[in-house]
This record gives C-alpha cells, sequence and structure tokens, in this order.
C-alpha cells in the first residue's frame, strides 16, 4: 500500500518544463480519488453552493464553446448522476478543489511529486489547486488553453488526450493568447479540423498515466470506452485530476501580455512576452506590474488569477 508522500511522477522521456512531457504517475489508488470520495466532495461544495461543482452539455464537440453549466442538467441530483456516470456523454467536473479542506494536503502531495521533475522553478511556484473531470463515452472536453502549468493524470478509465505546443501560434495566435490571460476569453482560440496534425500528444491515456502542459498549451480530451475491464459501467466512467499552479515566470508572461493588451490599445504591435532582450523584458514587466495595479484601482481593469 501506498503512504503519504510516496506516490511519485516520473517523465517518459528527459523533462522540459517548457514543453508537453508525457508521465506516469501512483495516484490512481488514491482514496481521495475513487468515485465515492468523488460523490461527497461534489455534493459538500453543491450543498454549500460555491459554485464549484460544473457541467457540460452532453453533446459539446470539438469546436463547442467550453460553457460550464452549475446546474446540473434536467433538474437532477449529485447523487443520481453519481449513481449513471456510465451512461453516454455524462460531464461532470470539480473545480477548484483546494476550496475544500480534504483535498489541499493530495494537491500538495502531486505538486511535492512534480515539482522533482521541475526544478529550480519549482521554488517559486503559488496559488496551486486542483481541476477533477468524471465522464463518460463518448464525451468531449473541448479545445481550449489554460493560464496555469498543469500536471493531468488519468486516474480511471480511458481518455484520448491531444495537446499542443504552448508557442504553438499557428494553432492559437498570440492575440488569442494575450485575451485569455488578460481578459478571460477564449473567443479567438478556436478549434479547426486542420490543427489536428500539429499535436504533440494524441493519445490514448490509461490510469497511471498523464501529460504535463505548461501554461498556454492547447488541449482536448474524449472519453473513450475501456475494452481491458469487465466491469461494464466501471469501464465506462472516467476520472482526471488537473493539478495546476503558477510560478513567478508564468507570473511574468501574464503581466507582460497585460502590458502589450495596453500597449495596443496605444496604436502598439507590442513583442510577445520572452522575445525581447532580458532588460527589455524586465522593464515590461514591472510595467505590467504597476500599469495592472493602477488600473485595478481605478476600477478599469480586473487583474486575472496569477497575475
Ligand atoms: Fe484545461
Amino acid at each position: 500500500m501506498t503512504g503519504i508522500g510516496d506516490r511519485k511522477i516520473r517523465s517518459t522521456h528527459p523533462f522540459d518544463a517548457r514543453k508537453i512531457n508525457r508521465i506516469e504517475h501512483e495516484f490512481s489508488d488514491h482514496p481521495l480519488l475513487s468515485a465515492q470520495a468523488l460523490r461527497e466532495l461534489a455534493k459538500r461544495l453543491d450543498s454549500a453552493k460555491t459554485g464549484k461543482v460544473k457541467f457540460i452539455d452532453p453533446n459539446a464537440e470539438a469546436g463547442s464553446d467550453f460553457i460550464l453549466g452549475t446546474q446540473p442538467p434536467q433538474g437532477r441530483s449529485i447523487d443520481d448522476i453519481f449513481d449513471n456516470l456510465h451512461e453516454p456523454g455524462s460531464w461532470i467536473a470539480i473545480y477548484e478543489v483546494r476550496s475544500d479542506p480534504e483535498y489541499g494536503p493530495l494537491i500538495d502531495e502531486v505538486i511535492a511529486a512534480g515539482a522533482q521533475l521541475i526544478g529550480q522553478e519549482s521554488q517559486t511556484i503559488f496559488d496551486s489547486d486542483a481541476y477533477i473531470f468524471i465522464s463518460a463515452p463518448p464525451s468531449l472536453t473541448p479545445f481550449h488553453i489554460d493560464r496555469e502549468n498543469n500536471f493531468f493524470l488519468q486516474i480511471q478509465g480511458q481518455k484520448q488526450f491531444s495537446a499542443w505546443d504552448p508557442n504553438d501560434r499557428n494553432t492559437v495566435d498570440e492575440l488569442a493568447v494575450e485575451g485569455w490571460i488578460v481578459r478571460g476569453s477564449l473567443a479567438d482560440v478556436n478549434w479547426r479540423e486542420h490543427h489536428a496534425p500539429r499535436a504533440v500528444v494524441h493519445d490514448d491515456l490509461l490510469p497511471g498515466q498523464g501529460v504535463f502542459m505548461p501554461s498556454t498549451s492547447a488541449h482536448m480530451s474524449r472519453t473513450l470506452p475501456r475494452h481491458d475491464n469487465t466491469d461494464r459501467k466501471a469501464a465506462l466512467v472516467s476520472i482526471s485530476i488537473g493539478v495546476v499552479y503558477y510560478t513567478a515566470l508564468t507570473k511574468r508572461y501574464a503581466l507582460i501580455y497585460a502590458l502589450n493588451s495596453f500597449l495596443r490599445k496605444l496604436g502598439w504591435a507590442p513583442r510577445p512576452p520572452g522575445d525581447c532582450i532580458q532588460p527589455i523584458e524586465s522593464l515590461k514587466y514591472y510595467g505590467g506590474w504597476i500599469a495592472t495595479r493602477l488600473l485595478e484601482r481605478m476600477g478599469r481593469f480586473h487583474r486575472q488569477r496569477g497575475m
């Protein structure tokens, strides 16, 4: 039996924190990630009206808008949904799991296991949290990007998971990334069939497997039936957890994106974060820091998480 702090995350290739990496992990049998524990978690957060239990249209496709509801479809109860998770298109997600005191230590354990891969940058990690996804075929999580770095771990069932390099601006262009990081808008992050061949991971994830994705890596996933499981209902239910975090580097980039968006309004065409020499990058970072805080005080800017 695995004890607290014993579980590891390994990279199947030399790890690069700026790239998509295939990983393996030992969290699949964690008691807090069983369907029963997650049912209790969802009920706790739902009855506290936190808005952190989310539902998606069972007919979502790759190009669908990533719109989540906080009301279960057809007025169903959380228990009813968990009793019938194997039904086609079931999709329930639990957001910002750290808000539940029982789950903080699990998130810290995953971060500690991952920190050994990340190296030096792990010392600047802040605001780590987790998102848990429970779904049945043929449900699909549409194409999107996130602002955090992400250790995405498959816990139960099978998923086809596609991810694109975080710097692939042919798939998601600079303005679309800026729109998401600065304004929280995915309006310009759009799925196109011709993106498919550029996915750097396009594979079937099984329990014990996962993907590390840096901030702004586009991704989407599809739940598949497992053919090697004799329990017909369990074979259909996928459970995954994305443990996410920010670092000094994601913060630096976010503030440069913010400054860039302000400069753009003044008619400039600023270069993306990481594209200038170090003194200019530092100047832009501090400029972004001051501008976001000033505009926020004036009520003209809403600072996104991690900024
Ligand atoms: Fe995501």
